[in-house]
């Protein structure tokens, strides 16, 4: 597939992917992704973001089928993220007059990212920058998903370049969105998994962008975004929004156990933990997908887990739990653990050292129980709960 006319003067200068099926090592795109680049042919023409240096040569030659290089006057960098960056260097050796438009962080990233001297402007929230006949618009919108980031708006054609944002690791070249096969669930997965842990930023971009007049999205990955284009930012704000009985604290229970003695124990946790303040939710780690309590994850406010120690170490389904926090904002949330075992014990410590290593914070000691829980046990199971249910609220 060579370039393509998204509207007037406005090409699809990207490249497909379509073998892709880890991005990043843990992201698992169904059908691969594109690497979305756009040339604007205005008075000064303009690209906005570039791609992956795999497809540097095939990118320079579509961009050298529709215009001289020379001629580019700015190249719009909205994140620098190597899969938008990794033909950069490249590109500005063939563009010797260009200048690179980007936020401070992103021109502070493109350094160790290129390590040359380039022609760079820094530009501000809401600064414009002429084109001659266009004007582009730049919007900061931190954290989508990184800290560099900002989106651009063309002001004539009412077109917002959003870089990641609204993106899809989906790779079809029919490009616009009413043309190419379902992506809904892709769209979703992105989110969850690219944008999920930034939710508050999510909404304050949103904010920024609600008065633009947006008639189309052009992404950097996958499906262009010309139809209802106001339907997937508001799929964005939908999923960015906790939702959760305002009046009370969440708790998660996780728990694994081989024998039903941590079982035991978890039940006892989250009576204890279940307050006039508090909601618990009970889950057997594994009978669930970790996916699955994603946004669970995001609301909770503390999270206790539980874990039989098998071999010296906690069960792997609440390894694979743990394993989903990566991409959750958990930072900061309370948690503590719980298990029982047969003679050495170490799952409540190794998970324990994880969770910091999350930057969650540890509440309470564990409370340890060798081989089948007591009553006596399981009433100091349900103080434990109750304790922690407690810090919960304290902290208001
Ligand atoms: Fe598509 Fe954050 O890079």
């Amino acid at each position: 597939m060579q370039t393509l006319e998204i509207t007037k003067d406005i090409h699809w200068v990207g490249v497909l992917n379509a073998t892709l099926r880890a991005f990043d090592v843990v992201f698992q795109p169904r059908f691969g992704t594109t690497y979305n680049s756009y040339l604007i042919r205005a008075d000064k023409p303009a690209i906005i973001d570039c791609v992956h240096e795999k497809f540097a040569q095939e990118y320079l030659e579509k961009l050298r089928s529709l215009i001289n290089l020379k001629d580019i006057c700015y190249i719009v960098v909205n994140h620098t993220e190597m899969d938008h960056t990794g033909a950069l260097s490249l590109l500005l050796q063939e563009t010797p007059n260009a200048q690179i438009l980007s936020t401070k962080t992103a021109a502070l990233f493109l350094k160790n990212i290129l390590h040359m001297d380039v022609k760079g402007k820094t530009v501000e929230d809401g600064e414009c920058v002429s084109l001659g006949n266009k004007q582009l618009q730049f919007i900061h919108a931190p954290y989508w998903h990184w800290p560099d980031t900002m989106f651009t708006y063309l002001q004539e054609d009412r077109v917002l370049f959003p870089c990641d944002g609204f993106a899809t690791h989906f790779c079809d070249e029919r490009l616009f969105n009413d043309r190419v096969d379902d992506f809904t669930e892709d769209f979703r997965y992105y989110f969850e998994h690219v944008m999920g842990p930034f939710r508050k930023k999510i909404l304050e971009a949103i904010e920024k962008i609600k008065g633009l007049d947006i008639r189309l999205i052009a992404p950097s990955h996958g499906p262009i975004l010309r139809t209802d284009p106001w339907k997937y930012i508001h799929a964005y704000k939908d999923w960015s929004m906790v939702r959760k009985d305002p009046y009370k604290k969440l708790v998660l229970v996780f728990y694994a156990s081989m024998y039903g003695n941590t079982k035991k124990m978890a039940e006892a946790v989250a009576k204890g933990a279940a307050t006039v303040h508090t909601e618990v939710k009970l889950f057997d780690a594994a009978s669930i997908s970790p996916e699955s309590v994603r946004c669970e994850m995001e609301a909770a406010d503390g999270i206790l887990i539980g874990s039989s120690t098998i071999n010296g170490d906690a069960l792997k389904p609440l390894w694979d739990i743990i394993s989903v926090m990566f991409s959750v904002n958990v930072k900061l949330k309370k948690c503590a653990t719980f298990g029982a075992y047969g003679w050495s014990g170490e799952a409540t410590r190794l998970l324990e050292e994880r969770l910091k290593g999350l930057k969650l914070t540890i509440v309470q000691p564990p409370i340890k129980v060798l081989l089948i829980p007591t009553e006596e046990n399981l009433k100091r199971c349900s103080i434990f709960g109750y304790d922690f249910a407690t810090s919960l609220t304290a902290a208001q």
